[in-house]
């Protein structure tokens, strides 16, 4: 018999994005995923995290918790996934060559950093001190941005600007891109995080 609480076995993991009041034009907490859940105890110990993102639309975020850190997975529009290179030449590590065994697995080492082009999958925890960015997919002039600004992350805590790859931009206090953290599909529509190694 299992030992996770039935009501638990429903609950979601979405956790509240940093700045739920902060998302742009077309993006939209998604508010329901269906996820596996497992056992307290597996769960401490760094068990994966099964995810079916079949309800996930173009321009949405949803958040899963993985080993107590808030997992982003992210289903970015044909144009963003086309803008990714335009902005290389902004960023301080465009093709994630910095401590490439911490925080881009092999099959992320691409233009997009992912595995399929349009859902990007990055630990939301800010590379400079650990805060969590909050989203700011909306181009363009904006507080404490860039008038140029073509749409990513932005961590208040010390100002560090990531694009949609979680790519960060030059000359801010983060030195990394964020994590890109194991993980693999199970089919089509359901991401396991935490792992990548098939069975
Ligand atoms: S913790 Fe993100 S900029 Fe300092």
């Amino acid at each position: 018999m299992s030992d996770r609480p039935a009501d638990s076995a429903k609950r979601t993991w979405i956790i509240a994005s940093g700045c739920a009041g902060a998302v742009g034009a077309g993006f939209a907490a998604v508010p329901f995923v269906s996820s596996f859940m497992p056992s307290e105890r597996a769960r401490a110990a760094g068990a994966s995290v099964e995810v079916d993102i079949s309800g996930l639309k173009a321009g949405e975020k949803l958040t899963v918790e993985w080993r107590g850190k808030p997992v982003w997975i992210i289903k970015r529009t044909p144009e963003q996934v086309a803008g990714l290179p335009k902005i290389d030449p902004q960023l301080a590590d465009p093709a994630s060559k910095r401590n490439p065994d911490e925080l881009t697995p092999e099959y992320a080492r691409n233009e997009h950093r992912s595995i399929k082009p349009e859902i990007m999958v990055a630990v939301g925890i800010c590379t400079h001190l650990g805060c969590s960015p909050s989203d700011k997919f909306t181009p363009g002039p904006q507080p404490s941005l860039p008038d140029d600004w073509v749409g990513g992350f932005l961590c208040a805590c010390h100002g560090s600007t990531f694009d949609l790859a979680g790519r960060v931009f030059k000359n801010k206090p983060a030195p990394d891109n964020l994590e890109v953290p194991p993980h693999m599909y199970v089919s089509d529509t359901v991401l396991l995080i935490g792992s990548d190694k098939k069975a």
